[in-house]
């Protein structure tokens, strides 16, 4: 039995155009493999208090949710929607009912069209008007916030807009402009940093960090020079170059906390990825020796490793932002969370500081280039169905233990 430090938070997370529809941005007309896009998605837009009910019910005590600067800034310099804004204050106002304490991400993956349609990231204007954006959205929900999340995964964001081709803008192996949106997206975070530390909270000490996704690059089989090469640059760029231009700041700005998301390994075989997320299926790199679920390799292991890593790199609290799996089999995912919290409570007794982690994620819902062929949830979304019906997976219950007990038995 794993026993987690009093005060721990336990929480699920979601994005807003993954989950609410009705969103205007760079995804909106985006159509995935299977046809499906994020207009409706779950409908969160409409259904959070009911969304809230089935957190309650899963004795969450916290939800990473992002703010949809889209849906609140409609022009460069724009005062914030007072309609928009008073739907997030409420729906901030249902979590604080229910007992449950938001983190909130300033931006995920999604940018306002008039962001987007003047270069997104690469243009470094975008820089002043996400501050512009941060100087008013601190104060409007500093009574309510004392969690903020700056950026989720920027080496994601980039790498897929701009090196892969899967994100909007779609381009390829542009690694001046992958650079370019890094260190933006660091001034940014530092901005942002230091007006949410000045601005404070009435909610509680005020904690700021941006999100890293950690993903182990190796290669398959030992002596394949390419391949070591091949993992050597990814994690080279991806990890420690991204980590670097996020941290090279002074005190002020700096954040408080380090956000880490966790899906596991990539390994390089023969110069590809053995990945299902680039087109391999579970069944052919099962034969491998290569143990994914729908998107990526597990490596709970990794888990501590990288938790240990920050630690020692940073010395700050760590938040896991994100950590998850998707596929039908239930067993597999109920033997993943276990396998990854017993490697978060490995790193606690080891003395990192680990003070909570977030379930990716409460619904099956609109997983960006793939559409809804991911399914992550703890809870199914019967997307057939018009009315959206939610219904709990085996997961949840496993889930709502640990949650309510602070425990993993
Ligand atoms: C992360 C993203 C999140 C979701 C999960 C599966 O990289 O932050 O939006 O797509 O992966």
């Amino acid at each position: 039995m794993w026993r987690f430090p009093q005060g721990f938070l336990w929480g699920t997370a979601t994005s807003a155009t993954q989950v609410e529809g009705q969103v205007a941005n760079e995804w909106t007309e985006f159509v995935g493999p299977d046809g499906g896009h994020c207009r409706r998605a779950c409908d969160h837009y409409h259904r959070y208090r009911e969304d809230i009910e089935l957190m309650q019910r899963l004795g969450v005590n916290a939800y990473r949710l992002s703010i949809e600067w889209s849906r609140l800034q409609s022009e460069p310099g724009g005062r914030l929607d007072p309609i928009e804004l008073r739907r997030y204050c409420d729906k901030l106002d249902c979590l604080r009912a229910a007992g449950i304490t938001p983190m909130v991400v300033l931006h995920h993956f999604s940018n306002p069209l008039w962001i987007y349609r003047t270069g997104g990231w690469t243009n470094p204007a975008t820089v002043t008007a996400f501050e512009d954006f941060v100087t008013q959205i601190v104060p409007a929900l500093r009574t309510r916030v004392r969690l903020w999340n700056t950026f989720n995964e920027p080496d994601t964001y980039a790498s897929c807009s701009y090196l892969l081709g899967e994100f909007p803008p779609f381009y390829k192996l542009r690694v001046k402009a992958f650079h370019t949106v890094i260190n933006n997206m660091a001034v940014a975070h530092q901005r942002a940093c230091e007006i949410i530390r000045r601005v404070g909270s009435d909610a509680g000490p005020v904690e700021v960090g941006f999100t890293k996704n950690w993903t182990f690059f190796n290669t398959l089989r030992p002596n394949r020079p390419w391949d070591w090469l091949l993992a050597r640059i990814s994690d080279r760029l991806f990890n420690h170059w991204v980590m670097d231009a996020f941290t090279r700041v002074d005190r002020n700005a700096a954040a408080t906390f380090q956000g880490l998301n966790y899906y596991g390994q990539v390994r390089f075989h023969n110069g590809r990825s053995l990945s299902p997320a680039r087109g391999r299926s579970r069944e052919e790199l099962a034969r491998l020796g290569v143990h994914c679920d729908d998107m990526f390799e597990r490596y709970p292991a990794g888990l501590g490793i990288a938790l240990s890593d920050l630690h020692r790199r940073q010395g700050l609290p760590i938040y896991i932002t994100e950590h998850g799996s998707a596929c039908s089999d239930e067993a597999f995912r109920v033997a993943d969370l276990r396998a990854n919290l017993r490697a978060i409570h490995g790193a606690i007794q080891q003395g990192v500081d680990v003070r909570g982690f977030f379930y990716w994620s409460l619904l099956d819902n609109f997983e960006w280039q793939f559409g809804y062929t991911k399914k992550f949830g703890l809870h199914a979304v019967d997307f057939a169905d018009p009315q959206l019906p939610r219904r709990a997976k085996p997961i949840a219950e496993i889930f709502r233990v640990a949650c309510e007990e602070n425990r993993v038995p």
